[in-house]
């Protein structure tokens, strides 16, 4: 049991023994694999949230945190966020799937094309890994093509090399780093006559206005009539409400949405143009769950709130004086780490020169805010219920934490 800087009494052991449970019940212990705690803060870290409210969550010990994890992106507003809550509560009363769909898919849908600026239409899904391959699968079907060339992360289904995906999807999947143009060129010219699309997903340590990368990866997939394809799954509702594309003012023919649009309800989307939306009706994408109205219901509650209240302005402001504030004390105390990035989805950085040294430091810190009542992650991202106070209180705890020492 340790004592906090709040006074608080922390013991994380209830936390701790639900997780050896789970090993045996549940492969590495959770379905989402960037929800097991950190190698080296055993006995620190909380394993298990039992509640959140606004921007704070509870772990099952009872212990609070001031909470940047944000269900790892999903929650943009706050947890248990009114009017969100009261949207699915009263759809719960009238059933949540039936063997039709519900006036809200049409509904939600109108309000997507409203607010993506690539939409005319749209087809819900359940995760955002779905989304994706629902948008690889629709671009190879309208061209006719199998390569898609890939840059970032789309979620489990896209991945390759590894064990249980066969050699051969290597080669329908090349892949490109964030900003290299050049490299993207070349696997164009590689692949020419085979690629249906260039897919992307926006790379939160680079985003700044001035980044024509986006433009030029429009500008390569028109030059060689291919398909363009946004992943807005972590930058949609979060850098804009219409994500990258609007931010950028570069459109693609086809976009996916998940994380953020219902305020953590479970829902995604594949938006698009809508010569390539209807290939949707010669290829075959299709889940029972895909229009469930409570996560309908959620998204109707949580765009409403992004168009009544300015949601995306008090994000970037928060996560300003975030990450100004963070920057502020390492610099402060001479320690090579910083928070990078789109200040809305910040990236925690350590730049020693050494690559297990920034690990050792990481650890640390995390260790050390997580004692302190303060939850983060690599990715840290702000909601709508921070206010400036939720901020400043933890600056002072991330300041008393990097006081403590960040070398062990
Ligand atoms: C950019 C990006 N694309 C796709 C995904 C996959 O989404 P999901 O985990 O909902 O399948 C993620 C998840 O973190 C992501 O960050």
């Amino acid at each position: 049991m340790t004592r906090d800087v709040v006074g608080q009494d922390r013991s994380v052991e209830r936390s701790w023994a639900l997780r050896a449970e789970a090993c045996d019940l549940i492969p590495r212990g959770t379905s989402t694999n960037s929800k097991a705690p950190t190698p080296g803060l055993e006995h620190v870290e909380p394993c298990f949230i039992a509640r959140g409210k606004g921007c704070r969550v509870w772990d099952v010990d009872g212990n609070e945190y001031i909470d940047y994890r944000n269900a790892l992106g999903p929650v943009t507003l706050g947890y248990a966020y009114p009017a969100v809550v009261e949207a699915v509560r009263e759809q719960l009363d009238q059933g949540s799937v039936y063997g039709y769909p519900h006036p809200l898919e049409v509904e939600v849908a109108r309000m997507l094309t409203e607010v993506i600026p690539c939409c005319d239409m749209v087809r819900f899904l359940k995760t955002g890994g779905e989304a994706m391959a629902a948008g690889i699968k629709v671009a190879r079907a309208h061209t006719g093509r199998d390569v898609v060339v890939r840059c970032g992360y789309h979620g489990w289904l896209q991945n390759t090399g590894e064990a249980g995906v066969p050699a051969c999807f290597d080669d329908c999947l090349p892949s490109f780093a964030w900003g290299d143009v050049g490299g993207l060129e070349s696997l164009l010219d590689q692949h020419e006559g085979r690629v249906a699309a260039v897919s992307v997903a926006g790379s939160y340590p680079h985003l700044t206005p001035e980044d024509a990368f986006l433009g030029e990866c429009r500008r390569l997939a028109d030059a060689h009539d291919v398909l363009l394809i946004f992943d807005e799954i972590v930058t949609g509702f979060r850098i804009r409400m219409g994500g990258v594309q609007e931010y950028y003012g570069v459109t693609p023919d086809l976009a996916v949405f998940s994380k953020g649009m219902a305020n953590g309800m479970p829902i995604s989307v594949l938006a698009g143009a809508e010569g390539v939306m209807r290939t949707l009706e010669r290829t075959t994408v299709s889940s029972t769950f895909a229009g469930d109205a409570l996560a309908l219901a959620g998204a109707k509650a949580t765009i409403a709130t992004y168009r009544e209240r300015d949601v995306v302005g008090h994000l970037w402001r928060m996560g300003r004086r975030l990450v100004d504030g963070v920057n502020a004390i390492f610099r402060g105390a001479d320690i090579p780490g910083r928070f990078q990035g789109c200040p809305t989805c910040p990236q925690l950085m350590f730049e020693t020169g050494e690559a297990e040294r920034d690990q050792r430091m990481r650890v640390a810190l995390l260790g050390g805010l997580f004692r302190r009542g303060v939850s983060i992650y690599n990715v840290s991202y702000v909601n709508f219920s921070h206010q400036l106070e939720d901020i400043d209180e933890t600056l002072n705890r991330w300041d008393d934490a990097v006081k403590a020492g960040l070398e062990r």
